[in-house]
C-alpha cells in the first residue's frame, strides 16, 4: 500500500532546502508526498527558533495534531530542526507532546532515515539530539520541489555570534563544503535543466575559511563560468566580509543576478556595536558604494531589526535614515525577539512591545514606499522573467527578474522553467503585471 509524507517547514531558505533533503530520505523509504495531512503516514515538522513567533507557531501546530494521532495511532510524527536543537527543548517537547514519535536536531539530520526505520520497528519514541561534530554531509539526495530553482549549501553554521541571534548555538560552527563537491552538484543541476541556482550559507562570504580551497569570490566566479543557460544567486552575505573582489566578480559575470542581500540590521552605530555586527553604518554604506561602483544597477535588499535592547528614538531614526539613503529594493523587517542563551537576552533596557510595534509599523511603511517607487520605475520597460509557476487565482504565470522582482503575465503555452520577456504594463505594490513580448 502506498505510504504518504507531509512536511511542514518553518523559517528560512536553509530550512526549505533541508526539508527537501528530508523528503529525499522519505522517498527512498517508499513514502510519497501528499497535500492532505489527514492522509499522511508520517508528518515531519522542520522547525525554526530564530524568533519566538516561529517557535510558537510550531508548538501550536504540533499540539493540533494530538487528535489526529489519537485516531491514527500508526501515523509517525517527527519533529526536527533548530527548535529541538536548543538546549533542553527536546525534553520539553517530549513532556508537552508525548505522542511525538521522533525528535532530532540540526546536527543529526543525516541520521533521519535510521530514526524512521527504528521507529517503524518499535513503540518507544526515538529521541536523539547530537552535539555539533563539525561533519559536513555529502551524498545527500534532496527531492527538489522548486524547479526551475535549486538551492545548494556551500557553508553550514555560523561563527559570528551577533548578540541577538540563536543560529550559532543551534547550527554550530561554520564549516564549508569542498568546492569540488559544490561545483559537481551545480553542474548536475544545470544538466538536469535547473535555471536558477542559489548558493546558501549563513555567511557565504566567509566560504572556505579553514579549508585550503577557493575564496567565495573565486568559487562564485568559477560557477558563473560553467556552461549552460542559468542564473546564479547567493545568500546571505555578512557586510563585514563583503569585498571589492566580490563586487568585481558580480560585474564580470552576466549569469550572476544583479541583486545582493546585505543585511544591515540597524543604522545606529551604538546598536550595531551592541549587536556585535563588527561594522559601523559608514562602513556599511562604503560597501554599498563599492558594490554600486562595479554594478551600478544592482538591487540591494536587507534585513532590519527594531526594538533591540537599548534602542532609542534616535537610534531608530538612524535606521530609517540609512534605509532611505540606500533606497533598498526590498527589506525584511523584524521586531527583536529575545532568545534565551544569547548575549542580548541578558541586556538591560529591553524595549516595551508597544514601542517596538510603533517602530516596526513606521519602518514597514517606509520600506513599502521605497519598494513601490522601484516598481513604478519598471512600468513601460521590458524585463526577462524566469517563469517559476502559475497563480491559479490571478490565472497568470509568475516569475522573477534578475533583480528579484516578481512579475505576472498571461501565456497560451506552459512556460514554467523558461526565460520569458515581458513588457511591464502595471506595478502592483511589490509585483509587476506585464505582457509577453
Ligand atoms: N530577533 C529578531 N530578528 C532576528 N533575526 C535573527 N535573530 C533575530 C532575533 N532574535 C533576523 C536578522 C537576520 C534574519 C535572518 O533574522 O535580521 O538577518
Ligand atoms: Fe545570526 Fe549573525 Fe550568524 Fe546571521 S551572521 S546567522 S544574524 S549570528
Amino acid at each position: 500500500m502506498q505510504k504518504y509524507y507531509y512536511i511542514i517547514t518553518y523559517g528560512c531558505q536553509m530550512n526549505v532546502h533541508e526539508s527537501e533533503k528530508i523528503a529525499g530520505v522519505l522517498n527512498e523509504l517508499g513514502y510519497s508526498d501528499c497535500n492532505d495531512i489527514n492522509k499522511a503516514d508520517i508528518v515531519v515538522f522542520n522547525t525554526c527558533c530564530i524568533r519566538e513567533n516561529a517557535e510558537n507557531h510550531a508548538y501550536g501546530n504540533i499540539g493540533m495534531l494530538k487528535k489526529l494521532k489519537a485516531e491514527k495511532r500508526d501515523m509517525i510524527i517527527a519533529v526536527g530542526g533548530c527548535l529541538t536543537q536548543q538546549m533542553g527543548k527536546a525534553d520539553n517537547l517530549h513532556e508537552k507532546f508525548p505522542y511525538v514519535d521522533i525528535i532530532f536536531g540540526t546536527h543529526n539530520l543525516h541520521k533521519f532515515k535510521e530514526y524512521v526505520l527504528l521507529k517503524q520497528s518499535r513503540k518507544k519514541p526515538v529521541i536523539e539530539i547530537e552535539e555539533d561534530s563539525g561533519v559536513v554531509c555529502e551524498g545527500e539526495t534532496p527531492l527538489r520541489t522548486s524547479y526551475p530553482n535549486a538551492w545548494v549549501n556551500i557553508t553550514y553554521g555560523c561563527n559570528n555570534f551577533c548578540s541577538y541571534c540563536i543560529v550559532p548555538y543551534v547550527r554550530g560552527r561554520e564549516r564549508s563544503r569542498s568546492s569540488e563537491n559544490i561545483i559537481a552538484e551545480v553542474k548536475g543541476l544545470i544538466e538536469k535543466g535547473y535555471k536558477e541556482i542559489t548558493l546558501l550559507g549563513q555567511n557565504v562570504n566567509s566560504y572556505g575559511h579553514g579549508l585550503n580551497d577557493l575564496s567565495f569570490p573565486k568559487l562564485l566566479d568559477k560557477i558563473a563560468k560553467l556552461d549552460g543557460n542559468f542564473r546564479l544567486r547567493f545568500m546571505t552575505s555578512h557586510p563585514k566580509d563583503f569585498s571589492e573582489e566580490l563586487a568585481r566578480v558580480i560585474a564580470e559575470n552576466p549569469k550572476i543576478c544583479r541583486c545582493v542581500h546585505l543585511p544591515v540590521q540597524s543604522g545606529s552605530d551604538a546598536v550595531l556595536e551592541a549587536m556585535n555586527r563588527k561594522y559601523t553604518s559608514a562602513e556599511y554604506l562604503y560597501k554599498i558604494e563599492i558594490l554600486k561602483k562595479y554594478v551600478p544597477d544592482c538591487a540591494v535588499t536587507t534585513d532590519l531589526i527594531v526594538g533591540f535592547p537599548g534602542e532609542t528614538d534616535e537610534d531608530f531614526e538612524a535606521t530609517s535614515s540609512l534605509v532611505k539613503k540606500v533606497n533598498y529594493a526590498s527589506a525584511f523587517t523584524f521586531v527583536y525577539s529575545r532568545r534565551d542563551g544569547t548575549v542580548a537576552a541578558k541586556m538591560p533596557n529591553q524595549i516595551p512591545e508597544e514601542v517596538s510595534k510603533k517602530r516596526i509599523m513606521e519602518l514597514v511603511s517606509l520600506v513599502n514606499s521605497l519598494t513601490r517607487g522601484h516598481s513604478a520605475e519598471y512600468v513601460g520597460k521590458t524585463i526577462e522573467i524566469l517563469c517559476e509557476g502559475y497563480d491559479d487565482k490571478k490565472e497568470m504565470y509568475l516569475g522573477r527578474d534578475e533583480f528579484g522582482r516578481m512579475g505576472y503575465f498571461k501565456s497560451e503555452t506552459d512556460v514554467i522553467g523558461e526565460f520569458v520577456n515581458i513588457k511591464v504594463l502595471k506595478a502592483n505594490g511589490v509585483s509587476l503585471i506585464g505582457e509577453r513580448v
